[in-house]
């Protein structure tokens, strides 16, 4: 029994995943093809005595699209195969065990289509970037943040000052990075009290809304014992590392509904996600967290430190701001490697509905972090006026140090 039919029209119940498909050694693509259907579905490596024709005919996969030029393969499957609401069975199908099959040397999920049904039966984001917006009254810009650096070592005081700095410099969200979460040398609870009250402090001095966003990042009950806490203190937003606490942990801290916004930062995607052949791409990593129901997520720079050119940037932009069965969007962010000199380009490549967050290019201004901060704010002040950044640079000396310190792109 074969899984490849090209004929076959997709019903619009069916999950579509677009593969890119490199089949072991001089074997057929086709027979790549009917390995990788068969694994992520019903089937197996062999002919089975216990398959029954009605289980093939509901529930068989098939491969209506191979081309061989290129490699890429798309797969419809019967939405009955998944179970509603659980990502981890549907990775389990479409990104399990196929990517060790001998029969392909290399396989790239790079895109998933969901059907509607299957779609509805997630979350998704609760804020949203409207929803984003109306917490910061912020409605007509990107939004500037920073990351408390240096990454780890500072103890819960000197986290809150760098905060307080960033904030009264003009950052409208400060978070923590990837990897702080409950050291000895900065204890979470003590962190959040004291970085809470630096952002109580900077609201009033400034008139201005601020956003922390904590890592609350660990075993799942911890997690949410974590965000329970930041909420009773009157924090708005908790940080996740959505890719080392799981699928599973994150849609258990979007269940509880906490009304707080979820920001996600993808650490450790590019373990999968770098190479252009073999693992899942970020654009299906980006469509998952939207299902699931994160607000914000780190999609890339094109500009900064890490890899991800403009055209898949812009791609995965568009999937999770786009409209998606009426899901809430999903704030765009980007960071990494980012400093007052790129912002002009970022605006130019993201538009106005991005979060920019510069950790580097701020905290290393040679002037210290508030003028790190002023100098962000500077450069997205005269993007948005689209001011060349030397001339605005003239009467403000922030942005002037920076664009001396780092240049532009
Ligand atoms: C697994 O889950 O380990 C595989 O599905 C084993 O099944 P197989 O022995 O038919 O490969
Ligand atoms: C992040 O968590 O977004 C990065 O740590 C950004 O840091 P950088 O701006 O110094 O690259
Ligand atoms: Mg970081």
């Amino acid at each position: 029994m074969s899984y490849i039919d090209l004929n076959y029209k997709p019903s619009e119940n069916d999950l579509i995943c677009r593969f890119f498909v490199e089949p072991e050694g001089n074997s057929a693509i086709e027979k790549a093809c009917e390995n990788i259907a068969a694994e992520s579905s019903i089937g197996t490596w062999t002919e089975l005595s216990t398959m029954e024709s009605e289980i093939y005919e509901r529930l068989g996969p098939h491969v209506f699209e191979i081309d061989t030029a290129s490699g890429e393969v798309l797969i419809a499957y019967p939405s009955d195969l998944f179970e509603p609401g659980n990502i981890p069975e549907i990775l389990s199908s479409i990104a399990g065990n196929i990517f060790g099959m001998k029969a392909v040397e290399n396989l790239r999920l790079l895109d998933v289509e969901f059907p509607e049904k299957l779609a509805r039966s997630f979350l998704g984001p609760r804020f949203g970037i409207s929803g984003v917006r109306e917490v910061l009254g912020v409605f007509d810009r990107p939004l500037v943040g920073t990351i408390i650096k240096p990454k780890l070592g500072l103890n819960s005081e000197k986290h809150a000052h760098v905060a307080y700095e960033s904030w009264v410099g003009g950052c409208d969200i400060v978070k923590d990075d990837e990897n702080l979460t409950n050291q000895d040398f900065n204890p979470f609870r003590e962190r959040i009290l004291k970085t809470l009250g630096m952002r109580n402090k900077a609201e009033e001095e400034t008139g201005e809304k601020k956003i922390y966003m904590p890592n609350i990042s660990a075993e799942t009950e911890e997690m949410l014992e974590r965000a329970e806490f930041v909420k009773e203190n009157g924090g708005r937003y908790v940080m996740v590392d959505i890719v080392t606490v799981g699928f599973s942990a994150l849609q258990t801290l979007r269940k509880e509904n906490l009304g707080m916004v979820i920001h996600a930062h993808r650490a450790m995607h590019a373990a999968f996600t770098r190479n252009k052949k073999h693992g899942i791409s970020m654009l299906v990593l980006a469509k998952l967290s939207r299902l699931i129901g994160v607000d914000q997520l780190h999609i890339g720079t094109a500009v900064g430190k890490m890899e991800g050119p403009r055209e898949e940037v812009v791609e995965i932009k568009n999937a999770i701001v786009g409209d998606w069965y009426g899901l809430k969007n999903t704030f765009p962010v980007s960071s990494g490697g980012l400093h007052p000199g790129m912002i002009p380009a970022l605006v130019e490549i993201m538009g106005e509905d991005v979060i920019i967050q510069a950790g580097g290019g701020v905290h290393g201004h040679s002037n210290g972090t508030k003028a790190g901060a002023m100098a962000m704010r500077q450069a997205l002040n005269a993007a948005m006026q689209a001011i060349p950044l030397e001339e605005y640079a003239e009467k403000n000396p922030e942005l002037k140090a920076a664009l001396d310190k780092w240049g532009k792109p």
